[in-house]
This record gives structure tokens, sequence and C-alpha cells, in this order.
């Protein structure tokens, strides 16, 4: 009977323990950088499966469709910015579970190319093929399209912007405490 109950309550009491992190971002922006590099993606290493995270890339900017409904989107640094959003957008939708380590070597990079040869290389064949053609079509365009649509939902106006357990978190102590307060795992 007790083990019974273990077994039920466990997957619950595991899920209050996850803290839901979503991020607000864009591929060139300085703090988005620092942010991904310095503390999430080491708390994400150090402490595993804690966060319940997010990452919305787009950042300021728009998207229009014209009369074929194709999509063409603009990004505040410019065009390499939304080629390079538009990677970390088809990352997120080819890895579900397992796509901060992808998202985060594109963080900050100049090119398209250096995002393809410095992130993608280590991935195999078949899948590099699949995230350079997302990212170069409008498939990867359709997922600025969601992005900026959430962006524009959440009524976001600086990047990076955070929040944790749905509650805007202005950054202004480290991400570890902050996740920390949530959570018995830490
Ligand atoms: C975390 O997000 C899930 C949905 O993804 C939601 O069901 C849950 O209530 C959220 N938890 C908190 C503490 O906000």
């Amino acid at each position: 009977m007790l083990v019974l109950l273990i077994a039920f309550l466990f997957p619950l009491a595991a899920q209050a323990q996850q803290v839901n992190v979503t991020i607000f971002t864009e591929s060139q922006c300085p703090y988005c950088t620092k942010l991904l590099r310095e503390q999430i993606w080491p708390f994400y290493v150090n402490r595993p499966g804690i966060m319940n995270l997010q990452i919305v890339p787009f950042g300021k900017g728009d998207c229009t469709y014209d009369y074929n409904r194709n999509f063409h989107c603009t990004c505040m640094h410019g065009a390499t910015e939304c080629d390079l959003n538009r990677l970390q957008n088809c990352a997120i939708s080819y890895f579900p579970r397992r796509h901060l380590g992808l998202v985060t070597c594109l963080q900050g990079l100049t090119t398209l190319r250096e995002g393809f040869s410095k992130c993608l290389s280590r991935l195999s064949p078949n899948t590099q093929r699949k995230l350079i053609e997302c990212a170069t079509t409008q498939t990867g365009e359709l997922l600025n399209y969601y992005s900026m649509v959430n962006t524009h939902r959440a009524g976001v106006r600086i990047w990076p912007t955070m929040y944790v357990n749905g509650v805007f978190f202005d950054r202004s102590y480290p991400v570890e405490h902050k996740l920390c307060e949530h959570t018995a795992w830490c």
C-alpha cells in the first residue's frame, strides 16, 4: 500500500520541484548572450532537471506575409539576427527537450555560416541537413513568426526578459538564487 502511494505521489512531488522558466531572447543581443552563457547554461549543467525551460528567440522586430503566405521577418540587429533566430527556433522545434546546448552555442554568433560550422558539426549529417534546410527556408521563418506572436502577446519590450513560474524576474541578482528559492532540489 505504502509503495503504491509513493509510486503515485512521486511524479506529482517531482513536478512541484521543477521551476518554470521562460526567456525571451534575440540571437545578437549582448545581454541575452551573457544570460544564456553565464547563467542559464551553467545552471542547467550543474543542477539538471530543475528548469522547465522555454526559450523564445525573436526580439524586437516584425513579420509580414505576402499573398502567397510567404513570411518575411525583420529583426533589431538585422538580417543575420533573423538567420540565427531561425536556426535557434529550428533547434527548439527539432529537439523539444534537448536544445539548450545548441541554442546557447548559436547565441551571439556573427553569421549563420558560423552557426553551421561551430554548433552543428557534432550532429549526424542527416540532422545537420534538416536544421540547415529549416533555417534557410519558410519552415524557419514560420517558426520565427510564431516566436514573434509569443513575444508580442507577452508584451515584451526589453531583451532578455525572463519569467520564473509566470512572474517577471528583473535579474537584479543571480538567476541561480531566484530559481533555488522555488525548489528543494538546490
Ligand atoms: C508550470 O507550467 C506548467 C505548464 O507547463 C503548469 O501546469 C504549472 O502550473 C506551472 N507551475 C507553476 C508553479 O507556475
